[in-house]
């Protein structure tokens, strides 16, 4: 069952709770949090993300592109993130801090940036329920989705399998009507979109027209035909 999670990024900042209205139907709300450290943009922190999870009953997918991950990832659990993804190149701890996470209530889940491997986490991956491949460099919405990172997901998904893990493969950036098909082929089976959901002129038809295309290259991608 494939998942679309729409990025706030993309919405009007001033109306947070209407922009997650508009999405009604989405499976999550994809909030990414930028520290202008470990990407050279900034965004919103924890009293925004506290405030949205009482506006929205949307779950909250958390995205922390920060530094000191261990330091601020459970603060986002506290303020109600159902999800919460740190970047593996950011984490000094990645598997105390993902224990941390899920013993705090939320889901936990890591994110790769483009040139980062998946291969040295393979141990690591029963500890999470999620690992995040970005198809862009983080940092802005609207960027080009990066072909090259396909042979990552197709790897990744690999990895699941042959580990019988229940693990999400999400993917993040660039996602849209003309590459959500691909990343679905390849293994991925979440899938955040910014720039074209806000971007389109009915937002919550645009997260529908999404799911059904991912589900329709999903049902024939040989990695799902083998479940
Ligand atoms: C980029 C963010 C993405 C961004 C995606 O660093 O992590 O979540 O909002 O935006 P689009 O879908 O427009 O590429
Ligand atoms: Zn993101």
């Amino acid at each position: 069952m494939a998942q679309i999670n729409p990025s706030i990024l993309s919405a009007d900042f001033a109306r947070l709770a209407q922009e997650a209205e508009a999405v009604r139907g989405a499976d999550w709300l994809h909030v990414d949090v930028m520290d202008n450290h470990f990407v050279p943009n900034l965004t919103l922190g924890v009293p925004i993300v506290e405030s949205l999870a009482r506006a929205t009953d949307i779950p909250l997918d958390c995205h922390l592109m920060i530094e000191q991950a261990d330091r601020w990832a459970p603060q986002y659990v506290e303020a109600g993130a159902g999800s919460v993804t740190f970047h593996a190149e950011a984490a000094a701890a990645p598997v105390r801090l993902a224990r941390e996470i899920r013993a705090k209530g939320a889901r936990a889940s890591m994110a790769l940036r483009p040139a980062t491997p998946i291969e040295p986490y393979e141990d690591l991956l029963p500890e999470l329920d999620m690992v995040l491949i970005m198809t862009v460099e983080p940092g802005f919405g609207g960027q080009a989705f990066l072909d090259i990172m396909l042979p990552k997901i197709r790897r990744t998904r690999e990895l699941i399998d042959k580990h019988g893990l229940d693990l999400w493969l999400q993917v993040d950036g660039g996602v849209s009507a003309a590459t959500i098909e691909r990343c679905a082929e390849a293994g991925a089976d979440v899938f955040v979109a910014g720039s074209a959901v806000y971007g389109a002129a009915d937002p919550a038809e645009a997260v529908r027209a999404l799911r059904a295309q991912a589900e329709a290259a999903t049902a024939t991608a040989p990695w799902a035909c083998a479940h």
